[in-house]
């Protein structure tokens, strides 16, 4: 078969670009390894910036994001059991986060593509691109059929993720990588209980960092810093709760609701960029081509702001025949990414315990949360980059 884009991956960043593109007149497939209802499975990221959400409006996918997501103007943080409020909304110059979790985007995005009618392969086995050097692209795959296919395309989208086929069908001379890995993972616990406060709380504490977030009024989500060499087998929910208890302060445990664990995983951490994030005909957009620390909530952010501008590229080709989009696509995303990429792991080394910095390592970080919380510069700071960057905040300059 042919299309002009062939996207490899459906999740958040491949199916948004697929919906950006369908939008545009443009005829994109998308090759997905896994099952749809593996891909809703995953519990990822839960807070949208406002340019995802004006993204998922443009998209003509944002109706129940607006109905259920909870709108947040500020986060706290809690510092050795002192609490103080960060409020977004005052020293962002008035932007907001949105709560409204991965799996309820991704289940938008599939149902706007299968109403559609649009071609989206799942459990496609064996996938593999090749010609993006020259002017013919092509994905072959295994269908779930058993079948043999090829899709020959314009264009290959790399949307799949970390681990994928695209990011490492490039020669290893013509691409380079940043990495950093992180000494502990995140321990994620999902509850059908109330959140334990109105806005996310963000811990810094001796025993390690915790997070206190939420998907609705009825789910919670929360987070503890464990060490890499932990299994998530030997966290029990009641040994789960009682560390989180650990880490709060006494008006948190106070109203700290708890029940049985709908999921439980260990995420790693990591920072991780590529470039380029274009090879010929081929982009890579998302997790493919860079990773953050979760710490700040821009993983899923950033994959959405790399699908938009890569959209608006590959738009401007098609309906102008102008390059300059595709070969503006990889600065123009790294710099943004750069940015998120700064910020996550600034914030990831504020607020977690690192075994080998010892106490003075604590210190450090006590003075500069000191510093940051109690100026109008600090918390500017913050707030500025929790909300994130305008999609234009690199033109002109
Ligand atoms: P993915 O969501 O990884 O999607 C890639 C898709 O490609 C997948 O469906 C995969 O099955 C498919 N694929 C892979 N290989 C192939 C192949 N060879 N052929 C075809 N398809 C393939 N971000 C936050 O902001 N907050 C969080 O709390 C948070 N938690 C996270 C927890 C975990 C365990 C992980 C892995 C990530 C987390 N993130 C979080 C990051 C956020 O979820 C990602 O940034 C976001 O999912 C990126 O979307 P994506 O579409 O680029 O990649
Ligand atoms: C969530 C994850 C994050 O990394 C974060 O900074 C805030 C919220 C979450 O999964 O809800």
């Amino acid at each position: 078969m042919r299309t002009q884009v062939a996207i490899i991956g459906a999740g958040p960043s491949g199916l948004l670009l697929g919906q950006l593109l369908h939008k545009a007149g443009i005829d994109a497939v998308i090759v997905e390894r896994q099952s749809g209802e593996y891909v809703l499975g995953r519990i990822r990221a839960g807070i949208l910036e406002q340019v995802t959400a004006d993204l998922l409006d443009e998209a003509g996918v944002g109706a129940r994001m607006h109905r259920e997501g909870l709108v947040h103007e500020g986060i706290e943080l809690l510092v050795h059991g002192t609490r103080h409020r960060v409020d977004l909304h005052k020293y962002s110059g008035g932007s907001t986060v949105v709560v409204y979790g991965q799996t309820e985007l991704t289940r938008d995005l599939m149902d706007a593509r299968a109403g559609a009618g649009l071609t989206t392969f799942y459990e496609a086995e064996q996938v593999q691109v090749g010609g993006f050097d020259g002017n013919a692209p092509f994905v072959t795959f295994r269908g779930k059929d058993g079948r043999e296919q090829r899709i020959d395309c314009d264009f290959i989208a790399g949307c799949d993720g970390y681990h994928g086929v695209c990011r490492a069908s490039v020669p290893k001379d013509r691409i380079r990588e940043y990495e950093k890995v992180y000494p502990f993972g995140w321990l994620g616990l999902l509850s059908d209980t109330p959140p334990v406060s109105e806005e996310l709380i963000y811990a810094n504490s001796a025993r390690g960092f915790a997070l206190c977030s939420m998907r609705s009024h009825t789910r919670s989500r929360y987070y503890l810093q464990v060490p890499l060499t932990d299994n998530v087998k030997d966290w029990s929910d009641d040994a789960f709760w009682d560390e989180l208890r650990l880490r709060l302060d006494d008006k948190a445990r106070e109203s700290l609701v708890t029940g049985p664990s709908l999921e439980k995983s260990i995420a790693p951490l990591r920072s991780f960029v590529v470039e380029p994030l274009r090879f010929g005909r081929l982009f890579l957009a998302g997790d493919a081509g860079h990773i953050v620390p979760p710490t700040g909530a821009k993983g899923l952010n950033l994959a959405a702001t790399d699908v938009k501008y890569l959209s608006a590229a590959l738009i401007e080709y098609f309906k102008e025949r102008s390059e300059a989009g595709i070969d503006h696509y990889s600065e123009r995303c790294l710099r943004r990414v750069w940015r998120a990429e700064r910020f996550s792991w600034w914030f990831t080394s504020l607020m977690h315990q690192f075994p080998d910095d010892g106490p003075i390592g604590t210190k450090f970080q006590l003075a500069e949360l000191d510093y940051l919380l109690n100026s109008e510069a600090g918390l500017r700071s913050i707030a500025e980059n929790y909300v994130g960057l305008p999609l234009d905040f690199a033109e002109g300059r």
